[in-house]
């Protein structure tokens, strides 16, 4: 029987924590730290997104504010919005929900955005400071990920073999850099990779975020290893509506020690890591460290 790891406990107990630490750092700075979400657009799954984001910030005691703009929007008013943001020191995090429309080049904007200011931890020089190990606001996913392991086997990650599945800029390459950031031994095994099985067997630690339903199953798990599930799959079965991970759940939790559920392990972590991060962001651009 693996120990299922609780990503809903984990995430709601750092909100309290932090809730405690933003009262007490306002009685400092005069002010509380401020998100901002910006949403494009009438998608659907993003609204979810942006609710809950918003809600959970008002939980922890930030000024949480909404941009919802409309789908016609050009770039030049979205981007002349980033810069009023940018300038805005009652604003800490700025967060632009993607996607954003076919018309809007997603790479300019979020480059556009203060590094300073990038909660999600996908501007580009955020992302050379993970690289060579400088503080920087990390990318959520894979930053609660790691909250997890070191939740379940300790903080002393040294030497592990971790195998991250999956190569994209938002979850693999990070995850694999946070990783080798707690010296772990790090492999990333994409669909090019030859005998794919054979190298997850060998690992101590495997996370996988592929996007592809149910593909990591008992065969690829070394027996108790710790598994990270970050696939948010919707999927049919027995006529029914269903969220499932990378992991075939009930077929490798019978081999791995630790292992999170698809919904209820990653998913709750990432916005509890943007939290986090906007904290981190206050912190620094008030001078309260
Ligand atoms: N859309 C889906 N997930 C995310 C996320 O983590 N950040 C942003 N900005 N947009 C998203």
């Amino acid at each position: 029987m693996s120990n299922i790891i609780d990503g809903n406990a984990y995430a709601t107990n750092l909100r309290q924590t932090m809730a405690g630490e933003v009262a007490e750092l306002q009685q400092k700075a005069g002010k509380a730290p401020g998100l901002t979400v910006i949403l494009v657009g009438e998608d659907p799954a993003s609204q979810v997104y942006v609710r809950k984001k918003g809600e959970q910030a008002k939980e922890v005691g930030f000024i949480s504010t909404e941009h919802r703009l409309p789908e016609t929007t050009s770039q030049e008013e979205l981007l002349a919005l980033v810069d009023q943001l940018n300038n805005d020191s009652e604003i800490h995090g700025i967060l632009c929900q993607l996607p954003l429309p076919s018309h809007i080049d997603e790479k300019t904007v979020l480059n556009a955005i203060d590094p300073d200011k990038d909660v999600d931890g996908f501007h580009p020089v955020n992302v050379g400071r993970l690289s060579i190990g400088e503080e920087s606001l990390l990318p959520c996913t894979p930053h609660g990920s790691v909250h997890l392991i070191k939740h379940a086997l300790g903080d002393n990650l040294s030497g592990k073999n971790a195998v991250v599945i999956g190569r994209s800029n938002i979850v693999g390459k990070p995850m694999a850099a946070l990783l080798l950031a707690e010296s772990c031994t790090v492999t990333i095994v994409h669909s090019r990779t030859q005998n794919i099985e054979e190298i997850c067997r060998q690992a101590d630690i495997v996370v996988a975020a592929v996007g592809r339903p149910e593909m990591v199953n008992a065969d690829w798990i070394k027996e108790g290893a710790c598994v990270i599930d970050v696939g948010i799959n919707r999927i049919q079965r027995d006529g029914k509506n269903k969220l499932v991970g990378d992991v075939d759940f009930a077929s490798a939790s019978e081999k791995a020690a630790h292992i999170t559920p698809v919904p209820g392990g990653v998913g709750p972590m990432t916005i509890a890591m943007l939290l986090l991060n906007t904290l981190t962001a206050f912190k620094r651009l008030e001078n309260l460290n």
